[in-house]
């Protein structure tokens, strides 16, 4: 599971291995190349969480990309969402009639995506649209429209593959369900 093959003491299971995650996201690729042919796509990967999928995703796509960074405010040492969502850092270049692609890892409550969503609108891009590599609806508080969609998962914290707990385990190699044990709220 890891390069070694063992996986996490942190992680109860593996939901989602490595593989599978590379051949959906190069599925997906394909399904963005083809919707924007002939354009050139702004890549906004919200950091941290999404940093390993912006990287593999970008990878199999087979259109002009150029890639920039927007810093949300996490939950913290939490598993919970606060419902407050704070730019941490904004992008460096302006999106005004650009075809902008928002990478996110999961969508949770929707809040973040959500407050995201209208303050990018606000830009006035030429088209605006979400690639979510995980979303868990049991938990979605407002609906917000993800245009490709990697998986829907159940209802549990998950962590690895950019995805943290307290800013750690975001360099596991696939998506694992976290110990109980190990979080403390
Ligand atoms: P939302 O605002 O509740 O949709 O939360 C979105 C953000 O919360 C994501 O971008 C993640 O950073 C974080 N998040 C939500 N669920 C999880 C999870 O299961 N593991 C790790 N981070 C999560």
């Amino acid at each position: 599971m890891s390069q070694s093959g063992t996986v996490h003491e942190a992680v109860q299971r593996v939901l989602i291995d490595s593989d599978t995650l590379q051949s959906r996201i190069r599925e997906l690729g394909q399904q963005i190349s083809a919707d924007h042919a002939g354009q050139e796509v702004t890549l906004i990967c919200i950091l941290k969480g999404s940093m390993l999928f912006t990287a593999d995703l970008m990878r199999t796509l087979d259109v002009p990309v150029v890639v920039d960074f927007m810093g949300i405010s996490s939950y913290g040492a939490s598993t919970k969402s606060s419902g407050v969502v704070k730019i941490v850092k904004d992008l460096e270049e302006r999106i005004e009639d650009r075809h902008v692609l928002v990478v996110e890892d999961i969508v949770d409550t929707g809040l973040t995506l959500n407050y995201l969503l209208n303050a990018l609108t606000l830009r006035k891009p030429a088209s605006l649209k979400v690639c979510a590599l995980l979303e868990k609806p049991a938990r979605r508080q407002v609906e917000v429209k993800i245009d490709y969609l990697g998986f829907t998962i159940d209802d549990h914290f998950v962590i690895g593959y950019g995805l943290d707990y307290n800013n750690h385990y975001r360099q596991l190699p696939y998506i694992g369900i976290i110990r109980p044990e190990m979080v403390s709220e």
